[in-house]
């Protein structure tokens, strides 16, 4: 049967590359980092070169990388981390549509009695500008948002969060779902986390980048490893095979991201010529992120056409990956506004560089048969 996975914002497939860069490190470089002898001091400075790759593209040659078990680790160190070395009680922003592993956080700081104020967004999924104004004129001292937001892919202008908040608080911000596929300059953020699986590498490894002015508590104590902010050994196949991963997305060259973009109008553009009444839930698709759209089907629940899809060998989600099983409406397109009826039909759709062409086509080719087959039962 045919296929088309279009869920790369759960997981992406790992690359050769650094499926082969871990089994490397795993049969001949397996040495302890921490050790002194030269077979150990060799992995010591891979894991160096891996941290100079990792901050090139974002132009972070100045900061502090941190590797972490992955996004969600990052997203806690930054954030905990960050408040935990702040005295007294703090007013704190974060956006209306963070993921779990953000807003997990920052109800943990609530609860510890730090005033914690949500920013909401707009039908875009763009911040509300004002009511962060507002919160910083209260005195915020941390503001967290995310780069792409992981469903409707909308864009943070992180230009604009820097000087609106004109150095009166530290930025944390989620690039998870666009690190690499959208271009970022550690310029307008002092901390910025990203995950290895979401970009063609291993699961459990990625990391937190820190401007070396700000100080964090560390959530993990112990050896010391990563300069006393994570301790435990490094996990030093996950480190390479992230290193490779980032190699190869960084060869695909300058023009990755704009091709990225072109299959996904291809994708909304069959997929509307197939469903004329297709919504599109969120930012216009060409200003939102390259790789990510969130559709709507009328009368079709989200994961009804989803497993519909599965059938076919094609391979969506209704929202971020671990929601999706909670079976309620997303909490994402809610603070859009979007209507709980209208949530209902959302599907999300996730390229990677790697999807073909023919999995677009194909993938619109099923949505549309199955559309005409599952409408006939919709709830009236
Ligand atoms: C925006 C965002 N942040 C954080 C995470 C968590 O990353 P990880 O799975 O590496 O813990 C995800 C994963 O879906 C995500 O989409």
């Amino acid at each position: 049967m045919k296929q088309a996975y279009l869920d790369n914002s759960a997981t992406t497939r790992p690359c050769e590359a650094a499926v082969e860069a871990m089994s490397r490190c795993m049969r001949e470089g397996y040495y302890n980092p921490s050790s002194v002898y030269k077979s150990a001091v060799e992995v010591f400075r891979e894991l160096r070169n891996a941290r100079e790759r990792l901050l090139a593209p974002v132009r972070g040659e100045g900061c502090e990388l941190i590797f972490t078990s992955g996004g969600t680790e990052a997203n806690n160190l930054a954030i905990l981390g960050a408040v935990g070395r702040m005295r007294d009680r703090q007013v704190l922003a974060v956006s209306a549509v963070e993921h779990p592993s953000v807003r997990a956080a920052f109800d943990a700081l609530a609860d510890q009695g730090h005033d914690v104020r949500v920013i909401g967004v707009d039908g875009e999924g763009q911040l509300k500008w004002d009511e962060l104004e507002r919160v910083l004129a209260d005195g915020a001292s941390l503001v967290s948002c995310m780069q792409v937001n992981n469903e409707t892919g909308a864009l943070l202008d992180a230009r604009r969060l820097h000087s609106v908040v004109n150095g009166r608080a530290l930025i944390h911000v989620d690039g998870v779902q666009g690190y690499l596929r959208v271009p970022f300059d550690m310029r307008y953020a002092d901390l910025y986390s990203l995950s290895g699986h979401k970009l063609h590498g291993p699961k459990g490894i990625g990391a937190l980048i820190v401007k070396k002015s700000v100080r964090l508590l560390p959530r993990q104590l112990g050896g010391g490893q990563e300069n006393g902010l994570r301790s435990g050994t490094e996990n030093t196949p996950g480190i390479a095979g992230l290193a490779a991963a980032v190699a190869e997305m960084c060869a695909l060259g300058a023009d990755m991201p704009a091709e990225l973009m072109a299959k996904k109008l291809r994708l909304i553009e069959a997929v509307r010529s197939a469903v004329p009444d297709v919504l599109v839930n969120g930012p216009a698709p060409e200003v939102a992120a390259p790789h990510i759209v969130n559709l709507g089907f009328p009368g079709v629940r989200g994961e009804v056409m989803l497993h519909a899809l599965e059938g076919e060998g094609v391979y969506v989600s209704t929202g971020s990956a671990c929601s999706s099983k909670k079976l309620k409406v997303s909490s994402v397109l809610t603070a859009m506004g979007v209507s709980p009826r209208t949530a209902e039909w959302a599907i999300r759709f996730s390229l990677s560089p790697h999807t073909t062409v023919e999995e677009i086509d194909y993938a619109a080719d099923r949505i549309g048969a199955l559309y005409d087959q599952l409408k006939r039962f919709q709830r009236r």
